[in-house]
């Protein structure tokens, strides 16, 4: 029973390459846990429908141009408008499962050139995520699934670049998933990691700011 008194839901992110699955993989998770009786929402970042999130959608389909840093700060601030109530309703005994995180944020302008360090500074003091599940697909392979889209990044040279400034961002709350394993086989896999996630923020694991 996820709403115990006291008892805190789970910040879920997951993460990959444009084309990884986080997206469908996202969505089953969150229908599998409602179904099992838990209280949870699904998020992304970027989240469109704020006014931030409308100038970072312009961005991403070149209507606009913005300075690199200037869209990095967007993005951040994208997540700092949501940090409260992301924290009354983690508090509140509500997990969330985010697609896309500050992990993208880092990655994703580290890979334009960024310096790493800078990119990471607007982030701290964001919800540490509890679990972040890293759905590993080659950049290849990415590419190979339907294609990309028409938006900004969605590119292999560029992938390449952000697969690699992904691998250094790991750090303790990462679970790897090979993305490449049949959707069913990932699924498990997936629902078994938040499962042990969700126990260990009910059983008490404090809630903590990023970067750890
Ligand atoms: P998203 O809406 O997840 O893309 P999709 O069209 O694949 O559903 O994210 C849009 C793009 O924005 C994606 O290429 C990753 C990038 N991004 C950043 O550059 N910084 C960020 O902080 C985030 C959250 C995403």
């Amino acid at each position: 029973n996820s709403q115990l008194l006291g008892s805190r839901g789970s910040l879920i992110v997951l993460e990959g390459l444009d084309r990884s699955g986080k997206t469908s993989q996202s969505a089953k998770l969150v229908s599998y846990l409602k179904s099992e009786g838990i209280s949870v929402e699904s998020w992304r970042f970027p989240d469109r429908s704020t006014s931030v999130g409308q100038m970072i959608s312009a961005y991403l389909a070149n209507e606009t141009q913005l300075d690199d840093r200037t869209i990095h700060l967007l993005f951040s601030a994208n997540r700092w408008e949501k940090r409260s109530l992301m924290e009354s309703k983690l508090r509140n005994g509500t997990s969330l499962v985010i697609d896309r995180y500050s992990y993208s944020g880092v990655a994703f302008s580290a890979a334009k050139g960024l310096d790493t360090e800078w990119c990471k500074a607007p982030e701290v003091g964001l919800i540490a995520p509890d679990l972040v599940i890293f759905l590993d697909v080659s950049p290849e392979r990415a590419a190979e699934r339907g294609g990309y889209g028409t938006e900004r990044y969605e590119h292999l040279e560029f992938q390449r670049k952000v697969a690699q400034h992904y691998a250094n961002l790991q750090d303790a709350s990462w679970k790897v998933i090979d993305g490449c394993l049949p959707v069913e086989d990932v699924e498990n896999q997936i629902r078994e990691l938040a499962l042990n996630c969700l126990a260990k923020c009910r059983a008490g694991k404090p809630l903590t700011n990023l970067w750890l």
